[in-house]
């Protein structure tokens, strides 16, 4: 079948079969199919969406465009955490650690940032000479010894979801469930890891902004990555607020340092401790109850910080940072928004708030912009805070002062603020086995 036909066959709300789906993505890695009919393969998906079947057949496809990783020199169980995509999460440079420090192997490779969301690898980039690249043996070496090691997706993995990824970014069909479904389990399961603890969105950071249709992300991705052979689980938490108190490169690793010395906000631990208990529990280390006192032991006794630092020291980072994060370079330029008038922030648009720190330099608005480690924004007020008006509601960073008017603008209009107190939304809705 052409590829024509099969874009056709989806547009007209037809469901493709196994071979057709891999004769496409096969087609497209090698060339045969060009970027524009691709496209329109994923605005097809996108309206028609996909069974799934068609998205299992997908995610498969996706996996097997290129290498796939093979850890059987590492000894011990590995487990892995993915997050569909935040603003100001930074839970992976906390749980991972944590887990790693706890005997579980963690050999994890991350993304970059795209679009309003932020991404582990620049996060770590941010500390210097830190490499996310390294060669598989040193890969290998590093997780043996240290239990942990995070790189960059290397070029040979998973090769189709970059270029659709690349493509869908700039063609409005991000949001798709079959998308982003086969995208993630695409390569998680190209990737060799025993367990896989998902941590999905929900809310106006979220690519999904219901929690109806987190949920059906988070059943479809936990099915696919079962039938693999794989322990899956999926938190479906709150993303209608950014994470923690920051946004950026810097200051988010400052603030992940800071949970791991027992001192992070409130709702990134509670996150954290979470999000590694479950990743603990899926590895067979006890009860829930027990991993839970294993993590929350890790973090009180220093340890878990003590394995980052092990681990930056490994890639070839300033591990004296991880004790000292004062000394990682700061942004030149500093403004503090305020408050326009007195009352409760009832709620934010957080897509709009990555957005502002995205347009201070923390982000790429494509995939081969640099971003500026040093800019980002630090929240001085959360939803549900009462501020006055005049009162701090942010700092914003930046390298160049003339980022930061529309990065305010952009901020404030995303902000409501009114006379009585919003309901609490939950940190943590659902919990998806
Ligand atoms: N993260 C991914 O890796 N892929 C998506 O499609 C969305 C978030």
């Amino acid at each position: 079948m052409r590829a024509y036909d099969i874009i056709k066959k989806k547009r007209d709300g037809g469901e493709l079969s196994d071979g057709e789906i891999r004769a496409f993505v096969e087609g497209y890695v090698r060339g045969e199919v060009a970027d524009h009919q691709a496209s329109a393969f994923c605005m097809a998906v996108w309206f028609r969406g996909m069974s799934d079947a068609e998205t299992t057949a997908l995610t498969l496809a996706i996996r097997d465009s290129g290498e796939r990783l093979d850890c059987s020199g590492i000894d011990g169980i590995r487990v892995d955490k993915h997050s569909t995509g935040g603003v100001g999460d930074k839970t992976s440079l906390v749980v991972a650690p944590i887990v790693a420090s706890l005997g579980v192997k963690v050999a994890k490779m991350s993304g970059r940032g795209l679009g309003h969301t932020g991404g582990t690898v620049d996060k770590l980039e941010a500390i210097p000479g830190f490499c996310t690249m390294l060669d598989k043996q040193t890969f290998e070496r590093i997780v043996s010894e240290v239990g942990i090691a995070i790189v960059g997706q290397s070029a040979e993995l998973a090769p189709a979801d970059k270029k659709l990824y690349a493509l869908r970014d700039v063609t409005a069909t991000v949001d798709s469930m079959p998308l982003i479904a086969s995208s993630i389990m695409g390569k998680k399961l190209a990737a060799d890891d025993d367990c896989i603890v998902l941590d999905v969105k929900t809310g106006s950071g979220a690519f999904m902004k219901s929690v109806d249709e987190s949920r059906e992300l988070a059943r479809l991705m936990v099915e696919i990555g079962k039938r693999a052979g794989k322990k899956m689980l999926a938190l479906i938490t709150d993303m209608d607020r950014p994470l923690g108190r920051t946004i950026g490169n810097t200051v988010e690793v400052v603030e992940a340092i800071e949970t791991l010395q027992g001192k992070g906000p409130e709702d990134l631990t509670a996150l954290c401790v979470a999000l590694a208990t479950n990743m603990l529990y899926l590895s067979g280390k006890g009860s829930m109850d027990e991993c839970e006192r294993l993590v929350r032991e890790s973090i009180a006794s220093g340890e878990a910080l003590r394995v980052l630092a092990r681990m930056v020291e490994a890639q070839g980072g300033d591990a004296d940072v991880i004790a000292h994060p004062e000394r990682l370079a700061r942004a030149p330029f500093a403004r503090t928004v305020v408050a326009p008038r007195s009352g409760y922030i009832t709620r934010v648009n957080t897509e709009d708030y990555g957005t502002a720190a995205l347009l201070l330099g923390a982000g790429r608005k494509a995939m081969e912009d640099t971003i500026d480690p040093t800019a980002g924004i630090v929240l001085a007020v959360k939803t549900g805070d009462y501020v006055r008006a005049g009162e701090p509601i942010a700092t914003l960073y930046a390298s160049d002062e003339s980022l930061f008017d529309a990065a305010e603008r952009t901020l404030l209009a995303a902000t409501e603020i009114e006379d009585t107190a919003p309901q609490a939304r939950p940190l943590i809705f659902e919990r998806v086995e």
